[in-house]
């Protein structure tokens, strides 16, 4: 079984160059291709504002997927990465699956190529597979149960306690959850790049500028990071917690992307993105920023680039998504 996704040829200019009218009102635009097309719009919280704010429905890799699984449009554009629009297409076999940008990847997706994987899993015969949705179709097809950010916690919480767990692929993920959990799990040592180059002395450092600051923080942090939290979840929790906690100041230790819709729910607070390493110059995620509202647009109009799958990968990594979902209701 060849279990390497399918990326449709796109020409060349459908992704960057096209030209576009300098007058055309890419909202509006966006808006009437909506209709035409009996499209919706998923965007991650980790998009540039524009994006977010034209998205039907913005939200984070859990939200996002339960939306792709119910949504009665006939086109899905996904504002996000690939491996989210997989889990799209993978959900919606019928349905045309569009990305502002194909390129648009995951450095922790990457960190976990499938044949390295299925060696590292036939070393452990008697271990299940439960993988963070940030991974390829071709991980999500060897993985026994899919989880989020979100719901992390809980799924294994729900594993019988003597059945052994490997925890793929990002192995900050996984040793919070080990941590909260008090379970042992065999890591696959995997990372996102943009939640590692937050700089701990320097957020020690802004903790003694606004004490009055409460840092929230991504379990994809390392533990460096986590340690100084006074609250850890995934985007759509941090989201949350600034707008419901009666704390003003918060220093935000994830993709700053979040920080435009916490904003907009709580405009009388402050939101600090939490501080870099030296001679980084931010930590926008490079793969979510790929797309912009431009090529938004253009794979609308064009309808390309689209997503598509061989059917047996698709079936394949179909089962833990959808055993994910039902543990999570
Ligand atoms: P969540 O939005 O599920 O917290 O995931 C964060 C992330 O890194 C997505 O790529
Ligand atoms: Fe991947 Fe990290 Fe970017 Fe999320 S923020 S898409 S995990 S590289």
């Amino acid at each position: 079984m060849n279990l390497v996704t399918q990326r449709m040829e796109v020409p060349e200019t459908i992704d960057t160059i096209e030209a576009i009218q300098p007058d055309l009102d890419l909202f509006d635009e966006i808006e009437r291709l909506k209709k035409k097309l009996n499209a919706v719009v998923l965007a991650h919280y980790y998009q540039e504002p524009d994006i977010q704010d034209i998205s039907d429905v913005l939200g984070d890799s859990l939200q996002l997927a339960r939306e792709a699984q119910k949504t009665d449009a006939d086109v899905i554009v996904f504002a996000g990465v690939h491996f989210m629009a997989e889990t799209a297409k993978i959900l919606n076999p019928n349905k045309k699956v569009l990305l502002p940008d194909l390129e648009a990847g995951c450095s922790l997706a990457e960190s976990c190529p499938a044949p390295l994987f299925r060696q590292f899993k036939a070393r452990h015969p008697d271990a299940i597979v439960v993988s963070y949705i940030n991974c390829t179709a071709e991980i999500k097809a060897l993985t026994d149960i899919i989880c989020t950010s979100s719901n992390a916690e809980d799924i294994i919480r729900q594993i019988p306690k003597d059945q052994k767990i490997i925890f793929a692929p990002d192995k900050n993920l996984g040793a919070y959850l080990m941590k909260k959990t008090g379970r042992e799990l065999i890591l696959w040592p995997g990372s996102c790049i943009v939640h590692e180059i937050f700089n701990e002395k320097k957020l020690v450092g802004l903790k003694v500028r606004y004490p009055q600051a409460e840092v929230i923080a991504h379990p994809e942090c390392q533990e460096s990071i986590l340690r100084h939290a006074d609250f850890v979840g995934s985007t759509k929790k941090m989201l949350g917690y600034s707008s419901t906690s009666a704390t003003k100041q918060f220093i935000v230790a994830t993709e700053p992307g979040l920080i435009h819709e916490m904003q907009k729910n709580s405009p009388e607070k402050l939101f600090i993105p939490a501080p870099i390493n030296d001679g980084c110059a931010c930590n926008e995620c490079p793969h979510m920023r790929l797309n912009t509202l431009e090529k938004l647009y253009l794979c609308m109009k064009n309808q390309a680039p689209e997503l598509t799958m061989p059917e047996s990968l698709r079936l394949a990594a179909l089962k833990p998504i959808e055993r994910m979902l039902e543990m999570s209701k």
